[in-house]
């Protein structure tokens, strides 16, 4: 199959409190608002996004994924993508225009997740004050907070994540990358999927309840792992805990940090990690033992981070329980073994 996908272009969240993650998003993590409409959606941007904008925060009751937008390599791969969605059975919609790109088609995938995907995008263009001095930047660097330079993927929640990577991968040419599984059960908990070549732009984790289209974590890249530390630091200056991390994933090999914004979203922010060109590549099957959580094999990731968006009504929440993101309780729970990147 030729490459349909190139690359995932912006994503947009509910928050039950908008002005809040707003605020939050531009003030304590370093992205820029640059629009509003009059819906009461707020969208915003890190300085190196090309395009204009790549966060979309809407209104909602509860923090969850309401859309992750893909960027396709041409206008026929866009229609070509179109007629694969279709020919498995799901109708979706095509828009002429919404949200300042050019026509789209929107549909909702098998385990309840909205897709929409795009040729037309204009660049963006920055405001004479922000103008960088060098040609390829869309934007001056920014050093504000933890000043992300761009979007790097999304993490979903589905009930079987190999059947929702074997869906991705034959409808619309995702490369699967990499399982893990549980060490003492046969259960696939986590699995990477990606367009290009880094190890992953949309992750999959299992989902243990049957609401369908959650999200685990949305993720922003900073160049280094050094500016990854200090920007953890910076955080946790400012009052925002950091749930796990830094430390790097044995999956992808990406230094990693997470938080929650006060939305209630749990936010990454990564860097490195490997690349992988290799067209016919098979994904091997990490384990928790093996390193596929945190590399150095010496913590477990905290049972918060299982957590998905919306929050299960069946299950409380780590905050609930009175189990802080990191505490040795949660660092005790055996389901914290499970799989995450
Ligand atoms: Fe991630």
């Amino acid at each position: 199959m030729t490459n349909l996908l190139a690359h995932l272009a912006h994503l947009e969240i509910a928050s039950p409190d908008v002005e809040a993650s707003v605020r939050f998003f531009e003030r304590g993590f370093g992205l820029r608002e640059v629009q509003r409409d009059e819906d009461g959606s707020v969208y915003l941007r890190c300085w190196g996004d090309y395009y204009p904008y790549s966060l979309v925060v809407s209104p909602g009751a509860q923090p969850a994924l309401v859309n992750m937008a893909w960027r396709t390599t041409s206008e026929q791969a866009l229609e070509e993508a179109a007629r694969r969605v279709q020919g498995k059975g799901v109708e979706g919609q095509w828009s002429d225009k919404r949200q300042g790109h050019g026509r789209s088609f929107r549909f909702t995938g098998p385990y309840g997740h909205t897709m929409e995907l795009y040729w037309d995008v204009p660049k963006h263009s920055a405001p004479a004050e922000l103008t960088s001095i060098f040609p390829d930047r869309p934007e001056k660097r920014s050093s504000h907070a933890a000043a992300p330079r761009f979007l790097d993927h999304v993490t979903v929640a589905a009930t079987d994540v190999k059947g929702f990577a074997a869906w991705y991968s034959e409808v619309l040419g995702f490369r699967t990358m990499a399982f893990t599984e549980l060490d003492h059960a046969p259960v696939t908990v986590f699995g990477v999927l990606t367009t290009n070549e880094k190890s992953h732009d949309l992750g999959c984790v299992l989902d243990s309840s049957q609401l369908g289209g959650r999200v685990n974590h949305i993720a922003f890249w900073t160049d280094s792992h050094q500016e990854l530390l200090v920007a953890a630091d910076v955080l946790m200056e400012n009052g925002v805990d950091i749930e796990y991390g830094p430390s790097i994933h044995g999956v992808g090999e990406q230094t990693f940090l997470y938080f929650r914004e006060p939305g209630g979203m749990r936010v990454e922010l990564n860097t490195g990690g490997y690349r992988n060109y290799v067209p016919d590549w098979e994904p091997n099957a990490w384990k928790p033992s093996l390193g596929s959580n945190s590399i150095y094999r010496n913590g477990a990731m905290p049972m918060s981070m299982t957590e998905s968006f919306p929050p299960d009504p069946g299950r409380p929440t780590a905050t609930e329980e009175g189990v802080l993101p990191g505490t040795e309780d949660a660092l005790l729970n055996p389901y914290a073994q499970q799989g995450q990147g």
